[in-house]
């Protein structure tokens, strides 16, 4: 090949790119989906559902901080769910699952609402089926992971979407990164949460949990009957033991606990200074909490301010 016709080639090559530029702009071509943007499409989704009816945003609500602001949820027809819905911000570093850590991982998880009766009611295999039957389904499936719609699959881009839903922008992060205050009460609530409200013993961590099971008083074997953990280990000393839930955002994410049974926050600080209160033959309950704490009025509202100070005023999802 001589040097003209190499000249030439270069010539069509740099006509052929500029018409490429061209048309592309003219049509552009959709990008492929990441696997948390196909997780993000199956989140808010009915299609997961045996009437396509509820997607797991029925519950887990985007403008609640994706928790729900009833006791109880309402899935498919009306029926009500077990327990309170928890938010699913902040699970990236989460362990087990569930109030009662039923199931290992995200990925998991993702599978119990869909087979859930008073969720989503539909068997794995019909959400698989529903999902291959729909174009725009296969397609991305196979943008993200060169395959059909499968079981593992759809656990893993749900998965991988939850894991983009961290909060980090509370006014308790910018103060401890240097680009905010926190009041004074806030900081000394910080104080009482750490030290006499005992509150740190349980959660700690960069999402105020340690991830364990604990029993904190709400449990009796009478009028409040949910084992808990014990459903799942069938160890007795797992009775009345539930998830120690994060608490970044939760003044955004009432009611409270497995039950939403607390309306507020002062509520559950009430319930902390004297639980046998409110649950007088609980069994079981952790010792760090059963004698109560001591606070005054004012220290109430500081453990209040320093909650509050835990919201993320805008969680991107
Ligand atoms: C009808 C309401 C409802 C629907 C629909 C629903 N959820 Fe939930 N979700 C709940 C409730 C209630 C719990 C707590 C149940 C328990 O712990 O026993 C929960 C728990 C979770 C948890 C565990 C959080 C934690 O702190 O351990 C995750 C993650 C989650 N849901 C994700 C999803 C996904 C993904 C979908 C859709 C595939 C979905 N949910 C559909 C109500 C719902
Ligand atoms: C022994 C461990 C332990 C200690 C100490 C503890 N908690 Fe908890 N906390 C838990 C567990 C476990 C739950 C869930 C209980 C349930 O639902 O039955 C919970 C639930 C909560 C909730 C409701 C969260 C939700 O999403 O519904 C709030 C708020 C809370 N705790 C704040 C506090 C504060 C404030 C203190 C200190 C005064 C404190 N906790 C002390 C373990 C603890």
């Amino acid at each position: 090949m001589n040097s003209k016709s190499l000249c030439t080639l270069g010539l069509l090559a740099v006509l052929g790119m500029a018409m490429m530029g061209f048309s592309n702009q003219e049509k552009p071509k959709s990008k492929p989906l990441s696997k948390a943007e196909l997780g993000k499409k199956l989140f808010f989704d009915p299609i997961l559902s045996a009437d396509s009816s509820v997607s797991c945003a029925s519950c887990h609500k985007p403008e609640f901080y994706f928790a729900d602001t009833n006791a109880f949820s309402i899935g498919i027809g009306g029926k009500r769910t077990a327990r309170n819905t928890p938010s699913v911000l902040n699970m990236a570093s989460r362990g087990l699952m569930f109030w009662d850590g039923r199931a290992a991982s995200l990925e998991e998880q993702a599978l119990f609402p869909i087979r859930d009766h008073n969720e989503m009611n539909l068997p794995i295999h019909d959400a698989m089926a529903k999902l291959r039957r729909s174009k725009k389904y296969r397609k991305w499936f196979w943008q993200v992971f060169k395959a059909p719609p499968a079981e593992k699959l759809l656990g893993e881009a749900i998965a991988a979407y939850e894991a983009t839903l961290e909060t980090s922008n509370s006014r308790f992060d910018l103060y401890n990164r240097n680009k905010g205050e926190m009041t004074a009460d806030e900081i000394a609530g910080q104080k009482i949460f750490i030290g006499k409200g005992k509150c740190f013993d349980c959660h700690f961590g960069p999402d105020f949990t340690d991830d364990e099971f604990k029993n904190v008083g709400l449990y009796d074997g009478k009028l409040n009957r949910d084992p808990g953990r014990f459903a799942i280990t069938k160890d007795s000393s797992d009775l009345g033991k539930f998830k120690t839930p994060g608490l970044r955002n939760i003044a955004k994410t009432a009611p409270y606990m497995h039950d939403g049974r607390f309306r507020t926050l002062r509520e559950v600080i009430d319930f902390y200074i004297d639980p046998k209160k409110f649950v007088p033959d609980a069994i079981g309950t952790d010792t760090t909490i059963a004698k109560g704490i001591v606070l005054n009025e004012k220290e109430i509202d500081q453990l209040e301010a320093f909650l509050r100070a835990l919201t993320d005023p805008k969680p991107k999802y």
